[in-house]
């Protein structure tokens, strides 16, 4: 089926299925999306049903996160069930901490690629980011995603003034060894922080950034359907900038809906009062016709959360 269009004619595509939201880090700059109790979360069989209709109403890609996703004893049993439905991707965003361990059987069950959340190579700036002392087992984690073949493993690098915005230099070097895609994210307000005072403090620009990988890259690409953002090749390697807040266009060419840990549909990243209940119809065993009717809803929920600037 073709991809239904939202109401500011966004094709959507692409679905992000939050599976948890616990996670076994802490990370400064983390959403902290409300909390759900495990025995509140999907189970294997509803996310595969989510995914089924998903499918039928013309998505493409799934995503799974989190939280941190790997934290669910029957992650590998998801996997192998999304990926029965064929998708063209499959793939999961991760902190790394444990997959090491896992690579092999997510490769096996079905999952293409990974994303691993990894913003310093410095192990005190490790330490200070997640409140974890875990970067060699990420490390360990991400050469293993390489090796099974979870390709492209890409690196989410959130770039913090003061912390680690020195890092992108060493970052690149590191990814380009082991053929990994460097992410650079610009840092987003987090709703459960003193927001404003938090952004003030760690809040980079990544503007400079960009003028230099522009003047210094062999090639420079536009990924037109993922929010308008550059790649920049450079020497045999790749960055990728995410620039949702400086980037009037990022929101234009969004084409994903999220899915919340207890299953209620998500039209934009960084609002939670237009969500719309999913789940909770599944479980009073309402038919697929219902279901979708929920899902479009959702999707006539959605509108660009920045807007165009006027000139
Ligand atoms: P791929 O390029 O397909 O690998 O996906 P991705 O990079 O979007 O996935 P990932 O989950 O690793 O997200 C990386 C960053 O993209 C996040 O840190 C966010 O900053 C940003 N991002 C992802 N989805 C959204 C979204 O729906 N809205 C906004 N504003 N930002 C998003
Ligand atoms: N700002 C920007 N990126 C963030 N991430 C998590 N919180 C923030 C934030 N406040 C990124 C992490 C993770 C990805 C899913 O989102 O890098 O890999």
């Amino acid at each position: 089926m073709k991809a239904i269009k939202d109401p500011f004619n966004r094709p959507i595509i692409s679905l992000r299925i939050t599976i948890t939201n616990r996670c076994d880090e802490n990370c400064i700059y983390c959403h902290h999306d409300g909390m759900v109790n495990s025995k509140d979360e999907m189970t294997p069989e509803e996310i595969y049903k989510i995914c089924e209709i998903s499918k039928d109403l013309g998505i493409q890609r799934v995503r799974l996160s989190g939280g941190e996703p790997l934290i669910r004893k029957d992650i590998v049993e998801i996997i192998e069930k999304i990926s029965k439905l064929n998708f063209r991707d499959i793939s999961i965003t991760t902190n790394g901490t444990m997959l090491e361990k896992y690579a092999e059987k997510l490769k096996d069950a079905g999952l293409d690629r990974v994303n691993v959340s990894l913003d310093t190579l410095n192990p005190e700036t490790y330490k200070f980011i997640t409140k974890r002392d875990y970067l060699d087992r990420v490390k360990r984690g991400i050469v293993k995603a390489v090796e099974v073949g979870l390709n492209p493993v890409k690196i989410n690098m959130v770039l913090m003034k003061g912390i680690n915005e020195n890092e992108v230099k060493d970052m690149f070097y590191f990814t380009k060894e082991y053929g990994i895609v460097l992410q650079v994210i610009e840092l987003m307000e987090s709703e459960n922080c003193d927001d404003s005072k938090f952004n003030a403090e760690y809040h980079y620009d990544l503007t400079s950034l960009e003028e230099e990988l522009t003047k210094i890259a062999d090639d420079i690409k536009t990924r037109e359907f993922m929010q308008n953002r550059k790649k920049y090749f450079i020497d045999g390697g790749e960055i990728e900038l995410v620039k949702p807040i400086e980037n009037t266009n990022f929101c234009k060419n969004c084409t994903r809906l999220r899915i919340t840990p207890d299953g209620k549909v998500k039209p934009c990243l960084l609002r939670n009062d237009n969500l719309v209940e999913l789940l909770s119809y599944m479980r009073e065993g309402a038919d697929d016709e219902i279901l979708k009717k929920q899902y479009i809803k959702g999707i006539n929920n959605r509108e660009p959360y920045t807007h165009e600037k006027e000139d």
